[in-house]
């Protein structure tokens, strides 16, 4: 009998207790660096809105901007990164947002998106959804309309699809990792 295939998820590797002692850290460098498990992600995030009208794919920093860069590349759209604070050299807006201690601050150029252009976001996790909440609100404020967020991994305990959806957002989600 043949093995069975396997999924995105059997690529993530989860390093115990990084950066903290108790936190199981999904690290999605082992998907990205493998050409079967990186292809299969890419296919499977952009699945649902090949056939929909996006005009640019959006990247959260860091992460998101290696999975958003191929999605773009493969539905022949352009790509517009939300950085951390202090690395677009152009006139931005900025965005707070709480990380689990502190807060820190996205920012997008203010002539990235075009008023009206159609968005899809993408980065590599959900955990609280604070991190995409601040690039929806930058992208709403520069009149975009987010058509979609896409993330390899959802940390249900951590509530972030909950906040997007309650936003209105259309979530899209690979796979899902509880505490184990
Ligand atoms: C991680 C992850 C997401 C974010 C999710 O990024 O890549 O972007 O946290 O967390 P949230 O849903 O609670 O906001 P991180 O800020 O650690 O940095 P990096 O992507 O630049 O490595
Ligand atoms: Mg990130």
């Amino acid at each position: 009998m043949k093995a069975p295939k396997k999924d995105v998820r059997d690529y993530i590797r989860t390093i115990p207790d990084f950066p903290h002692e108790g936190i199981m850290f999904r690290d999605v460098t082992t998907l990205f660096s493998h050409p079967r498990g990186f292809r299969m992600a890419i296919d499977q995030l952009l699945h649902p809105y090949a056939g929909e009208d996006i005009d640019v794919v959006v990247g959260l920093e860091a992460r998101g901007f290696i999975l958003g860069g191929a999605i773009a590349h493969q539905l022949g759209k352009g790509f517009v990164p939300i950085r951390k604070e202090g690395k677009l050299p152009g006139k931005t807006i900025k965005q707070p947002y709480t990380l689990e201690y502190g807060e820190a601050v996205m920012e997008i150029h203010d002539d990235a998106i075009e008023a009206g252009s159609k968005v899809l976001v993408v980065d590599d996790l959900l955990a609280t959804g604070g991190t995409a909440e601040a690039g929806i609100k930058l992208l709403e404020q520069l009149g975009g309309e987010v058509v979609g967020c896409a993330f390899v991994i959802d940390l249900p305990e951590l509530g972030g699809r909950a906040k997007l959806e309650a936003l209105g957002m259309d979530v899209h989600i690979l796979c899902e990792f509880e505490g184990e």
